[in-house]
């Protein structure tokens, strides 16, 4: 109940604005923290979106590149990776995915599906993106290895790995992404549905951020509490040379990769580290992510500058020094998760990142850096990588097309 009351029906405007308070009188607790607080003057400058926005926010679905890349990331995620069954030739590729994209056209434009069993979850929108990413084993399914970019292969084994089979691989991969939880599901539930005739599921990784407009224009956190984010390329400079491959035969032009690694993050040993000690492991602090040697998140870190200890600030092991790129060609676009499992019995967190890495060449970017890192790097200590799983993502489809078409029909 919001305290609406047949003589004085309380509108929503009233309800954000606080004037239903005094209206109303039984209204539920949490809607009265919302009117108190909208009082504040302070607060009201940072205020959330409205809810009704968020769920009809639209991302476009058809276009020369894929949404869920450079979109903004929304709030929460589902990566489903499946197995191609024996038999989903080239032919059958096609029906799949020409099924799955008028899904995905319909679903990401807050229209149900073509027999959707629960039209009405088709709705709200929020921002839902549908990115098809094509594994190797779909390239041979289809009879055109020749056309898989050469860097979509598993990745070599570090030493820092601890894969887990049920985290890794994958022939097709859906990256399902909206501002609302009951949106993705919906959206899994008609794509893994529509993808039963040729495919069955091999992983899930769901993942979460800050809700959509709890913090506007801010870089996500990561369950250690730190700022993850902030080193990205951003659109029209960087990321567009670095992320989409610019030229080349249709299927690969306005194509890019995506490496996806679920990495366990130790929150039991973490937490017996100081506040000093979690900083110099990334090289950043932890309250405004600016580099040891800064004081704001965006300033550029001097990895030479020396302490009293004549020791450098940012140490040379630090994740920061270690993960740096110079050559904006070389960079990687990082759009990571949350991930939060059930804990053990005894308290022990399932915690971590589905992290997950875009570049143009898998080899040519996320490769070196990934080795630095497996090398040497302070954050290993509380890091371990138990899944990975590389797709290309192709190009876009124009209405009327699906993704995959360039490479298939
Ligand atoms: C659980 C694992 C990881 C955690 C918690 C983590 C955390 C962070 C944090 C806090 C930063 C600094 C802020 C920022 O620029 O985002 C950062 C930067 C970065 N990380 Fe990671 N990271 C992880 C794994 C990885 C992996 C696997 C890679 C790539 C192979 C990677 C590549 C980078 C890059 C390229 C930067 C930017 C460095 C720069 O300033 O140029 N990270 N990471």
């Amino acid at each position: 109940m919001t305290g609406t009351s047949p003589a004085r029906p309380v509108s929503r405007r009233r309800l954000l604005t606080g004037g239903a308070l005094a209206a109303g009188g039984a209204l539920s607790g949490a809607a009265a923290v919302t009117a108190l607080r909208a009082d504040d003057a302070d607060v009201r400058t940072a205020r959330a979106e409205p809810v009704a926005r968020i769920g009809a926010a639209v991302e476009p679905f058809h276009g020369p590149r894929q949404a869920g890349v450079a979109t903004e990331a929304q709030a929460h995620a589902a990566f489903v990776a499946f197995t191609l069954r024996p038999g989903t030739d080239r032919a059958a590729l096609g029906r799949m995915l020409r099924l799955l994209s008028d899904d995905a056209a319909r679903l990401t434009q807050g229209r149900p599906a073509l027999a959707d069993t629960e039209p009405e979850l088709g709705l709200l929108p929020a921002r839902l993106t549908v990115t098809f990413g094509f594994g190797p084993g779909l390239y041979t399914a289809a009879g055109v290895d020749d056309r898989r970019p050469p860097s979509v292969a598993d990745l070599p084994a570090f030493p820092v790995d601890r894969l887990q089979t049920r985290w890794s691989g994958g022939d097709l991969l859906l990256q399902i992404c909206a501002d609302d939880p009951l949106t993705v599901a919906h959206a899994q539930r008609v794509l893994v549905k529509d993808s039963r005739p040729f495919a069955t599921v091999r992983w899930v990784q769901q993942g979460f951020r800050r809700a959509a407009g709890a913090e506007p224009g801010h870089t996500q956190r990561n369950l250690f509490g730190q700022l993850d984010g902030t080193a990205n390329p951003r659109p029209g400079g960087p990321l567009d040379t670095a992320v989409w491959v610019p030229d080349g035969p249709d299927w690969l032009r306005d194509s890019t990769t995506l490496v996806v690694r679920r990495i366990s993050m130790d929150m039991e040993t973490w937490d017996l580290l100081g506040r000093t000690d979690r900083e110099l492991a990334v090289g950043r602090r932890l309250d405004t992510g600016a580099p040891l040697t800064g004081t704001d998140e965006h300033d550029e870190p001097d990895f030479a500058a020396v302490g009293p200890t004549g020791l450098t600030v940012i140490p040379d092991f630090a994740h920061l020094t270690r993960a740096r790129v110079g050559e904006d060609r070389l960079r990687i676009l990082r759009r990571p998760y949350n991930y939060d499992g059930v804990p053990a019995a005894d308290g022990t967190a399932d915690s971590g990142l589905v992290f997950a890495s875009y570049q143009a060449d898998i080899a040519r970017q996320f490769l070196p850096i990934q080795r630095r890192l497996a090398e040497q790097d302070l954050l290993n200590e509380w890091t371990t990588p138990i899944g990975s799983a590389v797709f290309a993502i192709p190009p876009g489809c124009p209405e009327g097309g699906w993704v995959g078409q360039q490479l298939l029909a």
